[in-house]
């Protein structure tokens, strides 16, 4: 068979280095398309994997799509599905599964994976024989439920009978490492080719991100209550030369400084030396003070925190709550106080300023929800940041990110990064009808919506249910939600102002006095239902308000009412963004 010619007749070689240049990159195509690796090695079977991700607010979503993509260059199939659209009837005969679930709530799974967690732990789950797996846990030590979501499906991935390739591996906010670790243990248990293993690092990407956060000027910054104790700030950035993109629905991170009068309070009470250099937390050095300010949580303090801080103390009192190890009564000590509590009243001898910064956990990013459309505002981003301020154990408090914001940013230029929610999107028809349910800085989201659909002139009706304690202070936006009224985009407003009249009225109240016309919009008009805000009680409420409305005006059972409510998550026409 004649040799085919890769190499054109005038390139600047002799016949005799045309022939052999034509034979290299023949052979080099033949084992390409063979299946077989270069110079002809057998390269590793190619391997199916189904990626699973159960994710609120991004992140497991995020490792997902790294993870599917760097085992595309590789000797795998992978296959990245959100829990919420999995069928699951495919499960058993799955040859690889891979999880990566984060938990929210109080222990409870994100919401596109709660139909998956019912179905697995029922009775109705199907044997998992032959079914390799591992899971990747998203949480948060903070919380006392640490990771209950992936810890509960690998337990019982176990029981019908799956095995586990790989450790389970729980990660904390901070979960890059633990990422990286997992990652590289699945990969090696499912065979990954070592030749062909891929590693990648964020911080080696170009641009801003998380690693590399924008430092973005504020354009404006303004507290939209008018009086009364309650101070909700709309925050306008400039992300001018930064090339950040977004989209409404995703939230903005912020890297807040701590107080520098807490700082130099704690600094005070200490032996050490402001300008002596320690390491910070992720690599490099800086004075203690600078590393007080910028890097190093100074505010939250839990169990681990006071049993390494009472190895330093003569503390009686401590050392009598580390022995009684009672959950309760630690969860009742912290509760209020932060690190300059313990400081003054449990001083501790720390052998120098290394180790006493070594008992600090890294000072981390908080998340806003964007309240702009980029269309709207090209360059900015806007937050609507509710402010944390309460007196506790005889000292006023303040959260540290939100006061950063209101009270120290504005010529800080403060480090941001975008955080993508692709669980909280507007349908992509612009027809379809939107209610959206967003009391206090829930309404951040659904100001961008609404300026996004203006821009668009999306022709779907748009109805805001928004609440606060008073109409006269705390009626977040009315100026422009009273435009967007008369303009025609805001097709209908419903408030909800608690403390306005005897009785307290909230947002699921409004939403089952309009019930009837509420159930028209879900049911005949297809409309997409989306909530924000609080989510220890509001997010609840209406939910429950969601599924009466249901039974009342639909007239389903309680358990259609359920599986209508299931339905809407299923297809996304019911989307959360809860904190
Ligand atoms: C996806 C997402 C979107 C979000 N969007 C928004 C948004 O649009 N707008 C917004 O304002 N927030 C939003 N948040 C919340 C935000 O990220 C921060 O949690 C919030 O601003 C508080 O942060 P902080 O640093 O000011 O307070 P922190 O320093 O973190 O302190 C808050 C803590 O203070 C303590 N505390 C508060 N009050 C008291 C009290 N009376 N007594 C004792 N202790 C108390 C509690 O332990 C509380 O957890 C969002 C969160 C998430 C996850
Ligand atoms: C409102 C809220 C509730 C949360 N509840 C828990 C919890 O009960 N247990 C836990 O380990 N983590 C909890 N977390 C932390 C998340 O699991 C963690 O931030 C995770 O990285 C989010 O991943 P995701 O973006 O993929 O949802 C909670 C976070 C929020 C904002």
């Amino acid at each position: 068979m004649s040799q085919q010619n890769y190499i054109p007749d005038d390139a600047p070689f002799t016949a005799e280095q045309r022939q052999w240049l034509n034979g290299l990159v023949s052979n080099f195509i033949n084992d390409l398309t063979s299946g077989r690796g270069l110079n002809g090695q057998d390269s590793a079977p190619v391997v199916p994997v189904t990626i699973l991700i159960g994710s609120q607010t991004g992140n497991s979503e995020a490792l997902g799509k790294k993870l599917s993509k760097a085992m595309a260059k590789m000797n795998f199939k992978p296959v990245l599905v959100d829990l919420g659209s999995y069928e699951k009837e495919k499960l058993p005969t799955e040859q690889n599964v891979l999880i990566i679930t984060s938990t929210y709530g109080d222990g409870e799974p994100p919401d596109n994976a709660a139909d998956f967690h019912e179905w697995i732990l029922s009775d109705a789950a199907p044997s998992l024989e032959g079914v390799n797996f591992s899971i990747l846990s998203l949480g948060d030590t903070e919380y006392p439920d640490f990771c209950k979501c992936g810890i509960e499906f690998d337990e019982r991935f176990e029981q019908l009978g799956a095995t586990r390739i790989f450790p389970r591996v729980d990660c904390d906010v901070e979960f890059d490492d633990e990422f990286e670790a997992w990652k590289k243990g699945v990969l090696d248990a499912l065979g990954a080719s070592a030749a062909l293993v891929v590693v990648e690092d964020e911080s080696s990407e170009d641009g801003f991100n998380k690693k590399n956060p924008f430092p973005a000027p504020i354009l404006k910054n303004v507290n939209l209550n008018t009086n009364g104790p309650r101070e909700t700030h709309h925050i306008e950035f400039s992300l001018e030369g930064s090339g950040l993109k977004y989209e409404v629905g995703d939230a903005l991170g912020v890297y807040p400084c701590n107080d520098e009068a807490i700082v130099d309070e704690i600094l005070g009470n200490v032996n050490f030396k402001a300008k002596e250099e320690v390491p910070l937390p992720g690599g490099g050095e800086s004075t203690l003070r600078d590393a007080l300010i910028h890097s190093y949580d100074i505010r939250n303090i839990n169990k681990t925190f006071i049993q390494k801080w009472q190895k330093r103390s003569g503390s009686p009192y401590l050392r009598a709550l580390v022995e009684s190890d009672d959950k309760a009564a630690y969860d009742d000590y912290c509760y209020g106080r932060e690190v300059v509590d313990l400081i003054t009243d449990h001083p501790a001898d720390f052998s120098d300023a290394e180790e006493f910064v070594g008992s600090l956990k890294k000072l981390q990013p908080r998340l806003y929800s964007i309240s702009s459309s980029p269309n709207a505002h090209p360059n900015e981003v806007h937050l609507t940041v509710g402010i944390v301020r309460y007196e506790s154990k005889h000292r006023s408090r303040g959260g540290v990110c939100s006061t950063f914001l209101s009270d120290r940013a504005n010529e800080a230029n403060p480090g941001v990064f975008l955080h993508s929610n692709n669980a909280f999107r507007l349908p992509t028809d612009g027809d379809t009808p939107v209610i959206m349910v967003g009391p206090g800085t829930g309404i951040a989201p659904f100001r961008a919506f609404l300026e996004e659909r203006k821009v668009a002139e999306a022709k779907g009706g748009n109805w805001l249910f928004f609440g606060n304690p008073h109409e006269a202070d705390d009626f977040l936006y009315q100026d422009e939600l009273t435009q967007m009224q008369s303009d025609g985009v805001l097709t209908k407003l419903s408030t909800a102002f608690s403390r306005d009249q005897k009785e307290k009225i909230y947002v699921q109240d409004r939403m089952l006095e309009a019930g009837a016309e509420l159930w028209k919009w879900l049911n005949e008009a297809n409309a997409s239902f989306y909530v924000c805000g609080d989510a220890s009680r509001m997010a609840k409420d209406v939910d429950a308000a969601l599924h009466a409305i249901a039974q009342e005006h639909g007239g389903l059972s309680e358990e259609a009412s359920a599986a209508f409510v299931k339905q809407l998550k299923k297809e996304k026409r019911y989307c959360r963004d809860v904190y």
